[in-house]
C-alpha cells in the first residue's frame, strides 16, 4: 500500500514551534501532507488564530467546526469580496465572479446559472456520466500499472464538465488545462508563473467568447454557457466578469471532484476493512460518497475578508482582515463529529461536514458533484474487486486545492 509522498523538505514540528509562527497556508504542508498536526494544535490550544506574517501577508485562521459554520453563514461581517483565496488578485487583472461577490449582486448571478444543476437536469446527465464512466473504465489496462489521476479522475471530470458546458468534445482536455492554470499560479503559492497563467485564462476567454456568440444565435438550451448568454442578468457581462464566472464553473467541477475521486481510492486504499464492506455490501455507496468528500475535503478553505471588527473566541477580528476558513480542520474537529480521523463508510449523518461550505455561498454543484462519484463507484464495483495503490502518490502543491497530482494504481477484476 501507498504511503504519502515524503517528507523531502524538513518541516518544523507543529508541537513546538510558537503558536504565532505556524503558518498553516505553507503550500508544502499540503504537498507533504503534514498539515494535520497544526491544525490539531490550532483547535486545541489557538482555535482563532492569527498569524501576522505569510506570503499572503497577515490572516487569521479559523479551524473549528462551529466557528466556521459562524462566519460562513455571516455574509454581512465577513465579505467575499474581493476574493475567496489568500492570495489578492492582481490590480490590472481581475476576473470577477459570483463566488467573490456578496448579496445582492450574487444571488442575482448564482440565479442564472443553477439551473443547470437542478434535479431534472440532473437526472438528464445521470444517464450520460454512466456510459461515459463505464467506456473509460472498460478501457482501462487491467494487470499494468498507470496513473489513475490521469487516466480516469481527470478524464471522467473533464468529459462531464464538456457534457454541462456543451464544449466540443474532442477539445475537452483545453478545460483541465485552463482549470489548471487557474488554480496554480505563483502568486496563489504555486508552480505556474504568472504570465503563463494570464496568457493561458485569455486564451480560454477567446474561446468561450466565440462559443457565447455562436450560442446567442441559436435557440436556449440546456448548458451552461447557453444559459450565460441568454440570461438577462449574465448576456452582457464585461468580458472579465465573463472569464471570472467561466473559471468559477471549470474550476468548481473539476479539481474538487477529480480529487474526491482519487482521494475516495487513497481512503479505501489506507482502508481495507472499509474496502472490504463495501465488497460486501455496494448499496453503502450513496453514504460512502459525502464520507470521502468530508475525508478529502478537496478545497482547505475559503477566505472571508471582515467588514467591520468583530469579536469572536475572545479576539477581535479587524475590518480589513483576511479570515481563513479551513475546512480541512473543521471537518477533523472531534466535538461535532465523532471519531473524525476515521474513514468510515457507513458514518451516520455523514452528510453533515464543511467540504461544501455553508450559507450563501454553499457549493452550487454539490448534487451534481455526489452523483457524479455515486454513479462513477457503482460502476467501478461492478468490474474490479480492488484498485490497488502501487507506489507513492503525489500530492498538490496548495494550500488551497487539496489533491493528488499522480497516483500509480493497478485494477484486479473480479
Ligand atoms: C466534491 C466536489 C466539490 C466540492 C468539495 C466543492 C466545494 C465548494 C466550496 C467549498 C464552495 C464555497 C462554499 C462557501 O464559500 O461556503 C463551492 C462553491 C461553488 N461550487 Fe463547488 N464543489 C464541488 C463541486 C462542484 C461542481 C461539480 C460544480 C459545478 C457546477 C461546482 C460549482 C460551484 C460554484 C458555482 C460555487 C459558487 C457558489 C456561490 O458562490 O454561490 N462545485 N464549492
Amino acid at each position: 500500500m501507498a504511503e504519502a509522498v515524503s517528507t523531502a523538505r524538513a518541516v518544523p514540528d507543529p508541537w513546538s514551534i510558537p503558536l504565532d509562527r505556524i503558518d498553516v497556508s505553507r503550500s508544502e504542508l499540503f504537498q507533504t501532507d503534514s498539515h494535520w498536526e497544526y491544525f490539531r494544535r490550532l483547535r486545541q490550544e489557538d482555535p482563532i488564530h492569527y498569524c501576522p506574517n505569510s506570503m499572503f501577508g497577515p490572516y487569521w485562521s479559523i479551524t473549528k467546526f462551529r466557528d466556521i459554520m459562524d462566519i460562513d453563514g455571516n455574509h454581512q461581517d465577513f465579505s467575499s469580496e474581493p476574493g475567496i483565496t489568500l492570495a489578492d488578485r492582481p490590480e490590472d487583472f481581475q476576473t470577477t465572479n459570483f463566488i467573490s461577490m456578496d448579496p445582492p449582486k450574487h444571488d442575482v448571478q448564482r440565479k442564472t446559472v443553477q439551473g443547470v444543476v437542478a434535479p431534472v437536469n440532473l437526472a438528464k446527465l445521470e444517464a450520460t456520466i454512466r456510459e461515459r464512466a463505464a467506456r473509460i473504465l472498460d478501457g482501462l489496462p487491467v494487470g499494468e500499472e498507470f496513473d489513475w489521476v490521469e487516466r480516469v479522475s481527470v478524464e471522467l471530470t473533464t468529459q462531464m464538465l464538456a457534457t454541462i458546458f456543451d464544449f466540443p468534445f474532442e477539445e475537452r482536455r483545453k478545460l483541465t488545462y485552463w482549470s489548471d492554470m487557474a488554480t496554480s499560479g505563483e502568486l496563489a503559492g504555486g508552480p505556474t508563473p504568472e504570465p503563463v497563467r494570464r496568457a493561458a485564462l485569455l486564451e480560454c476567454l477567446e474561446y468561450f467568447t466565440r462559443l457565447r456568440d455562436e450560442r446567442v444565435n441559436e435557440a436556449p438550451k440546456s448548458d451552461l454557457l447557453s444559459m450565460l448568454a441568454h440570461g438577462k442578468d449574465t448576456r452582457d457581462m464585461p468580458p472579465m466578469e465573463f472569464l471570472g464566472n467561466l473559471i468559477l464553473l471549470i474550476v468548481g467541477g473539476n479539481d474538487t471532484t477529480r480529487n474526491s475521486i482519487s482521494g475516495g481510492v487513497f481512503a479505501l486504499n489506507q482502508n481495507p476493512g472499509e474496502y472490504a464492506k463495501l465488497r460486501n455490501d455496494t448499496t453503502l455507496i450513496p453514504n460512502m460518497v459525502p464520507e470521502i468528500i468530508r475525508w478529502q475535503t478537496p478545497l482547505a478553505y475559503m477566505r472571508r475578508t471582515a467588514n467591520r471588527d468583530v469579536e469572536i473566541g475572545g479576539k477581535t477580528i479587524h475590518k480589513g482582515d483576511k479570515v481563513a476558513m479551513w475546512y480541512v480542520s473543521g471537518n477533523r474537529d472531534d466535538e461535532v463529529i465523532e471519531d473524525p480521523d476515521r474513514f468510515w463508510i457507513d458514518r451516520p449523518n455523514a452528510r453533515h461536514h464543511l467540504s461544501f461550505g455553508f450559507g450563501v455561498h454553499r457549493c452550487m454543484g454539490n448534487r451534481l458533484a455526489e452523483m457524479q462519484l455515486r454513479v462513477l463507484w457503482e460502476e467501478i464495483m461492478k468490474r474490479f474487486s480492488f484498485i490497488e495503490i502501487t507506489g507513492p502518490v503525489e500530492r498538490v502543491q496548495s494550500s488551497f486545492v487539496k489533491g493528488y497530482a499522480s497516483m500509480p494504481v493497478r485494477v484486479h477484476h473480479q
